[in-house]
């Protein structure tokens, strides 16, 4: 599903670059709930040793917090606009992370070169979901996991998310939202040959599942 906001039709303005500078505010006011409930889900599953991609990394926070708990990230986003407030956030707070604007369909690394992929609240936003989860599995080194934060949209309606919308309206860009129900999200994992290690819920109205695919590749 396309969202092309009232009164913007025909613009080629997209959301995440035009709320890039004012997104780490929003999701402090509209979803704080929700993004503790992520980083407790995530933070059980840091390690000092582990070399960790964030993939459609937005502004950073995350990626940021996530350097705290393991050797190192890689944020990409493809948004350039989140890319440039990420390095903003690193300039005046250096860390053991770096960002890179790259598209999830196209990642700029080796196969194989690291030992667990993060990606949180993107996947339902990306215009090829599936080519992405495989992207996301080559990177990976065997016996490496994803850990996947996404909406389910088809199980519970976008219209559930009043601040999600009332934001998209705000900003009038573009986005995709893809509407997976959860069973079809853990059968794109599969179909990607991920291992799925743990299927849950973490979050209702709007459903958030949190899988964990593990890479089964030699
Ligand atoms: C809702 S934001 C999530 C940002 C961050 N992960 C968080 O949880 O705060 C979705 C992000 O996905 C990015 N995105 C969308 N399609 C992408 C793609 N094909 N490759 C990489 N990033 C993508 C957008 O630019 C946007 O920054």
């Amino acid at each position: 599903m396309t969202y092309d906001a009232p009164g913007r039709e025909g613009t080629d303005r997209n959301l995440w670059e035009a709320s890039a500078h004012s997104y780490d505010d929003w999701i402090a006011d509209a979803f704080g709930d929700q993004y503790a409930v992520n980083w407790d889900t995530l933070a059980r599953h840091m390690s000092p040793a582990l070399r960790v991609l964030d993939v459609g990394c937005g502004p950073g926070s995350l990626s940021l917090r996530l350097a705290r708990h393991c050797q190192a990230v890689w944020g990409v986003d493809v948004t350039p606009e989140m890319i440039a407030v990420a390095e903003q956030k690193l300039a005046a707070e250096p860390a053991n992370a770096c960002f890179q604007q790259a598209d999830a369909c196209d990642l700029p690394f080796d196969d194989h070169s690291f030992d667990a992929v993060v990606s949180v609240n993107a996947l339902q936003a990306m215009d090829q979901p599936d080519k992405a989860l495989g992207e996301m599995r080559r990177v990976l080194r065997p016996g490496g996991e994803l850990l996947l934060i996404a909406y389910c949209y088809g199980d519970s309606s976008l219209s559930e998310n009043h601040s999600l919308l009332d934001w998209a309206v705000k900003y009038r860009g573009k986005t995709i939202w893809h509407s997976f129900t959860f069973d079809q999200l853990v059968g794109l994992l599969q179909l990607r040959e991920f291992e799925v290690v743990e299927a849950r819920r973490i979050w209702e109205k709007p459903v958030v599942a949190f899988l964990r695919g593990r890479s089964t590749a030699v």
